[in-house]
């Protein structure tokens, strides 16, 4: 997986790159990241980067032309990439996204600060446009080392484990049953005895159970959404 990353601090991004999941994936070279910082595709003597919103309002807007030459300087080095910006006018990614967005050769994630890009910048060199959630940052960049987390644990190779992602809350609509480790007991708090048992069988039930409740219980927006077949829903009703 090729990331292109359009952004005004790419310093930023070295936390992604030697730590945890994407470090790892970086090195292994499980995933690329090259950093493109629109300041050095502009022309005047202030490299500017932004300018006032037509019509007035508060803050400033970034211009079209940097960010346009510094994807159309990423796209000539990753010609399958598609190009994706942040903003929380976009598509509200889930775990189901993430999925799809894992599938592609590369991204070229765009980063916008200020009040936001200029629309024709959107709308002639812009492919999707995703938000995280909603409530606004600052940057697009948190968003996009968000996206480079969530879709680089999903690449075969970046985790150890090869089930891990399988495994990942969401990934089966549903929120993650609860896990332990040693001890068995601790503060008076016991691990549920299904786990220590051995009974694989029994163990898969009682995950699926608790995955099911703990999902009812705190959001039955996504069972809605998902439905449950005959099996889940007696082991919900149990
Ligand atoms: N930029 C600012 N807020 C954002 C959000 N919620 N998602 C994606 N990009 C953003």
């Amino acid at each position: 997986m090729r990331f292109d990353v359009v952004t005004l601090f790419p310093a930023l991004f070295d936390v992604l790159l030697d730590q945890g999941v994407t470090g790892r994936a970086l090195i292994r070279g499980v995933a690329e990241l090259h950093l493109w910082n629109p300041r050095d595709f502009t022309r005047d003597r202030h490299r500017t980067v932004d300018d006032r919103p037509y019509g007035g309002g508060p803050g400033m807007l970034m211009k079209v032309e940097p960010l346009r030459d510094a994807i159309a300087a990423a796209r000539a080095q990753a010609p399958q990439s598609r190009v994706a910006y942040l903003s929380p006018q976009g598509r509200v990614l889930d775990q189901a996204a993430m999925v799809e967005l894992s599938r592609r050769p590369g991204w070229i994630l765009v980063a916008g600060r200020y009040e936001g890009v200029d629309e024709r910048l959107i709308e002639g060199h812009v492919d999707e446009e995703w938000s995280i959630g909603d409530y606004v940052l600052s940057g697009g960049e948190l968003a996009a080392m968000v996206v480079m987390d969530a879709v680089t644990r999903l690449l075969p190779g970046a985790l150890g484990h090869a089930d891990s992602a399988a495994q990942d809350s969401h990934t089966d609509g549903l929120l993650d049953c609860p896990h332990y480790t040693r001890p068995p007991e601790i503060d008076g708090r016991r691990v549920p005895e299904v786990l220590i048992g051995g009974d694989h069988a029994a163990i898969a039930r009682w995950r699926l159970q608790q995955a099911l409740g703990q999902t009812y219980r705190r959001r039955p927006d996504l069972l809605e959404r998902r439905g449950l077949n005959q099996h889940e829903q007696a082991l919900l009703d149990e």
